[in-house]
């Protein structure tokens, strides 16, 4: 399978990028391809501006994109997997990756009003993960219900919501303080997830 994966974290070198590489190792082992999308080295710019705001809110499928969304797209296209690796940040992707679901997301490509909806929508991927370290323990994200609250938005409204098939989160807690054997168990698990995506 094609895989394109979306890595949102200002330092390469962070944990969340070691899960990266580690889920990269996984997926070359299972014989997938892998599309690295560094948003942030890539500057990728994630603020929807007025342009974009009328393009979106004027319900045109047609209406052409800016250049760097329809990048962006490009991307996709060639992918048949989507993988996000990104740090819980306030209960959420970091802004960086929100705007990139504003802009990407567009209408007429990922979802479209019910008149629009048989030339929609464009999006081919038929399989997602977002996977998230975070700094609270399991038990704080359950107890809390955030763990349930970033599966609502990120995998049931985010992925499944726009027509992709199969998705899911692996929200991995407990990073606070540098646990080092737990970053080492993370690091397999998402080896494991690689080669098992
Ligand atoms: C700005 C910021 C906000 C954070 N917000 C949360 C949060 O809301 N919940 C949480 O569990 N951890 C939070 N954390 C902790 C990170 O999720 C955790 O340190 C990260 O997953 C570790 O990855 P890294 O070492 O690659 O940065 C936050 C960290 C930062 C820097």
């Amino acid at each position: 399978m094609r895989v394109l994966l979306v890595f949102a974290h200002p330092r390469r070198q962070s944990f969340t990028g070691q899960l990266a590489d580690a889920f990269c190792d996984g997926l070359r082992v299972a014989g997938h391809s892998v599309e690295f999308a560094d948003l942030y080295l890539e500057g990728f710019d994630p603020i929807l501006d007025a342009d974009q705001f009328g393009l979106e809110t004027a319900m045109d499928p047609t209406a052409p994109r800016p250049a760097d969304v329809l990048a962006e797209q490009a991307r996709l296209e060639r992918a048949e997997g989507l993988v996000f690796i990104y740090p819980f940040w306030w209960s959420d992707a970091p802004a960086l990756l929100k705007g990139w679901f504003d802009r990407v997301w567009s209408y007429g490509y990922a979802y479209a009003y019910e008149a629009d909806l048989s030339r929609s929508t464009r999006l081919k991927v038929r399989k997602a993960l977002a996977l998230c370290p975070a700094g609270h323990t399991d038990e704080k994200l359950d107890a809390l219900g955030l763990r349930e609250a970033h599966h609502r938005v990120m995998v049931e409204d985010r992925l499944l919501g726009v027509g992709i098939p199969d998705a899911r989160l692996e929200l991995l807690g407990g990073l606070s303080g540098n646990p080092s054997d737990l970053r080492q168990h993370l690091l397999h698990r998402a080896r494991a997830l690689g080669e098992g995506f």
